[in-house]
């Protein structure tokens, strides 16, 4: 089989090394891929909205099947675009179509749909400029911290917690009445301040079956005991070891089970992962938000501890026999550990030579924000690199990816050193 893998980061990477272990893969592309997804396929240089020009592509090399990394192209909703057009309806898009997708692209649309399928979720209300008055008595009514939304997509920034009453209006009123985050923050959800510990669990699904995929914990903030700026993420572990059967019991049954039976009463056809971020609040699991997709450091911890082949796997998703597979998952733990250039997530430099990645042995190195130039592997973007390694523990895997990277270098490299310190 013929696949084409759309992004460019370590999520993308990580699949496509996945992948690349199925006896069923013909051929493997990647638009457009970075540095480590080359040494896998073919690189393609196309932008992941460039609709047409990834159809064009997928008919003139016979790709059977996409999946899609990121979730800007499934909002703009390229499943749809697929399905609707008959030469082209018979390639299987891992990833759900734009409606599905709202369930990411808008804060109100997931706040309503855990409502009205009684879905365990912070209790909120949505406002616009015109409700901002509206606005102002709802954050009366609540404690601090307070918790702002704006209801579109904002690159993972769209969520600000003031911790005071006079700061959560000045940031309701710049979002709503000066657009801060633009036409994303038209409309904003305010919500409860859960507390609790977070944890994301990931559910694959043909619309008709699921499997629960391993759990995750991701490392968001910049620096060391999750302190300064927030990041796409900076780490992450798998499983989450307060994660406990009872506690995922309860989030099969209360959360995941309602999330694909809504999804169906709704008439949304979902096909393609579904990322819950969760806080687990005195041992009972709250919905933070959806995704619909990998997470990205999580797929780099959640992928390699998937034994059975991805491949198959899909082809059970696009042809909705998810129930009719084995799915299998390792025991071992996984973590992994970013390194990213000095000064993200603020301004950064690129194109710094890499050093050292092929002595690596005891780690898996996925490429995020790389490049290949001259010949020789440059950095690219913020989050840089990610080093995954297996252990029969937490320590163990993480031992792993700290001693590989001390074996790896570019100018200005930065990782934290406290992936999983608040973890057993
Ligand atoms: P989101 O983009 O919805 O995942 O929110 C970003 C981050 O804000 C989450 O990862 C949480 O750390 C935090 N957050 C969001 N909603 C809540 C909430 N209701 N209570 C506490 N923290 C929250
Ligand atoms: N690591 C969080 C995300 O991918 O949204």
């Amino acid at each position: 089989m013929n696949i084409l893998i759309l992004g460019s980061g370590g999520r993308e990477h990580a699949i496509s090394w996945k992948l690349a272990q199925s006896p069923k893969l013909t051929k493997l592309f990647i638009a457009p891929g970075n540095a480590g997804t080359e040494e896998l396929g073919e690189n393609v240089d196309l932008s992941v909205s460039n609709f047409d020009g990834i159809a064009k592509f997928s008919l003139e090399n016979k790709v059977e099947m996409i999946v899609v990394g990121p979730e800007v192209p499934l909002v703009q909703g390229i499943h749809d675009f697929f399905e609707e057009k008959e030469e082209l309806k018979h390639i299987h898009i891992i990833g759900p179509k734009k409606l599905g997708a709202q369930l990411e692209g808008s804060k109100k649309f997931s706040k309503e749909f855990m409502q009205r399928h009684n879905i365990p979720t912070a209790r909120y209300k949505a406002f616009t400029a015109q409700t901002l008055e509206d606005g102002f008595a709802f954050l009366e009514t609540l404690n601090p911290p307070f918790v702002l939304k704006a209801d579109g997509l904002a690159a993972g920034k769209g969520v600000v917690i003031p911790d005071n009453l006079a700061d959560a209006k000045k940031e309701l009123t710049d979002m709503l009445a000066n657009s801060k985050f633009g036409a994303a923050s038209q409309e904003v959800v305010i919500e409860e301040f859960l507390n609790g510990i977070e944890l994301s669990v990931f559910v694959l699904t043909d619309g008709e079956n699921y499997k629960v995929l391993p759990t995750a914990k991701d490392y968001k903030r910049i620096g060391e005991g999750d302190k300064g700026l927030n990041t796409g993420g900076m780490g992450a572990i798998s499983p989450v070891p307060f994660a406990t059967k009872e506690f995922l019991d309860k989030v099969e049954e209360q959360i995941v089970k309602p999330s694909v039976n809504g999804l169906k009463k709704d008439n949304i056809d979902y096909v393609g992962f579904l990322f819950i971020g969760l806080m687990n609040v005195c041992g009972d699991p709250f919905v933070i938000e959806y995704n619909v997709r990998m997470g990205d450091p999580e797929t780099e911890v959640v992928i390699p501890r998937i034994e059975s082949d991805l491949v198959e796997v899909f082809t059970a998703v696009g042809n909705k026999t998810l129930n009719e597979i084995e799915f299998k998952v390792t025991d071992q733990t996984v973590c992994t550990v970013m390194a990213v250039s000095g000064g993200y997530p603020e301004s950064y430099e690129k194109l710094k030579v890499i050093e050292g990645i092929e002595g690596i042995d005891e780690s898996v190195v996925f490429h995020a924000g790389t490049k290949v130039l001259d010949g020789k592997i440059v950095t690219n973007g913020g989050r840089v690199l990610a080093i995954s390694s297996f252990g029969a523990n937490k320590k163990e895997a993480l031992d792993k990816s700290y001693a590989s990277l001390n074996k790896i270098g570019f100018e200005k490299m930065y990782y934290r050193t406290d992936i999983g310190f608040d973890l057993q």
